[in-house]
């Protein structure tokens, strides 16, 4: 696992950035696993700011989201269908027929797992998994006690997660919706790169868990630990309560140069 600390979550998203950024101008035809929340926003400003500005070229990248809620139309403004749109695809030149987010009104939600899981595969598997962290540990929305073998499959959010999750549905937890379509920890763990984000006080237990307890369902972020190409990348509030946090830092400043491309993925 590397742990990268940044004073704050601008300069966190702009490393995030630049090894995302550095992995399509490697691999132009990159296949890029994608996360919804608060947090990946300044790092999806960063991606739009390279193309408006510099014509970064996003047309043969192919991206697949983690994950949908469950019978929200994919119209509803707090869809993730709704919020890749407004906050990346619309101002990027990624093509439509490129763009996988689990259909949340599937008729058979089942099947729509197995395509998914297929579709993954045929595209040739994610380059890079970004990932966002719930303040339960959970990542898509493999919520705690989730297998460590799991794959697309349909899960019910936590109420801690209802609860964090209310403030993009006029803060009434009502109004979220209990059930989500979301890719496994094992489809997660198969991607050759996975990349976490954690802002804030919220995420320091999560995070302190996830790169320094043990390895367990219940903080599925935890199995990242399994992942031989695993990059967090935080800002201080959330590296608040981890035990390491100077060997962290220490390690990414003595850091080789050969080992300085941060984006390892082939
Ligand atoms: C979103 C997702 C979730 C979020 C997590 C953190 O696609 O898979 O795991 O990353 O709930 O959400 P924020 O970033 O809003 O704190």
């Amino acid at each position: 696992m590397e742990v990268i600390i940044q004073p704050d979550p601008a300069s966190a998203s702009r490393v995030a950035a630049q090894i995302l950024l550095a992995l399509v101008t490697r691999k132009p035809n990159a296949v890029l696993g994608l996360a919804t929340g608060g947090t990946p926003l300044a790092l999806y400003r960063e991606l739009i700011t390279a193309h408006k500005d510099r014509g970064f070229d996003f047309s043969r990248v192919t991206t697949f989201n983690l994950d949908e809620y469950i019978g929200l139309p994919e119209n509803h403004p707090q869809s993730y269908h709704a919020f890749m749109h407004e906050n990346l695809f619309r101002h990027i030149n990624i093509q439509p027929d490129r763009i996988h987010i689990p259909n949340g009104n599937a008729p058979d939600i089942q099947a729509h797992c197995l395509a998914y899981e297929e579709a993954i595969r045929n595209a040739g598997g994610l380059d890079l998994q970004l990932l966002g962290i719930g303040s339960d540990g959970h990542i898509g929305f493999n919520e705690p006690t989730s297998s460590l073998g799991s794959r697309t499959r349909t899960k019910t959010l936590t109420r801690q997660t209802i609860e964090d999750n209310a403030r993009f549905f006029e803060n009434d937890p009502n109004q979220v919706p209990q059930h989500c379509i979301t890719m496994g920890i094992a489809t997660i763990l198969e991607a050759r790169c996975a990349l976490l984000l954690a802002f804030g006080k919220g995420k320091a237990d999560a995070i302190a868990a996830t790169i320094e307890g043990p390895l367990s369902a219940m903080i599925p972020a935890s199995a990242l630990q399994l992942h031989p190409n695993a990059i967090i990348i935080i800002d201080q509030d959330a590296a608040a309560k981890l035990t390491l946090a100077d060997y962290y830092k220490e390690a990414d400043a003595a850091k080789p140069t050969w080992q300085q491309d941060h984006a390892t993925a082939p």
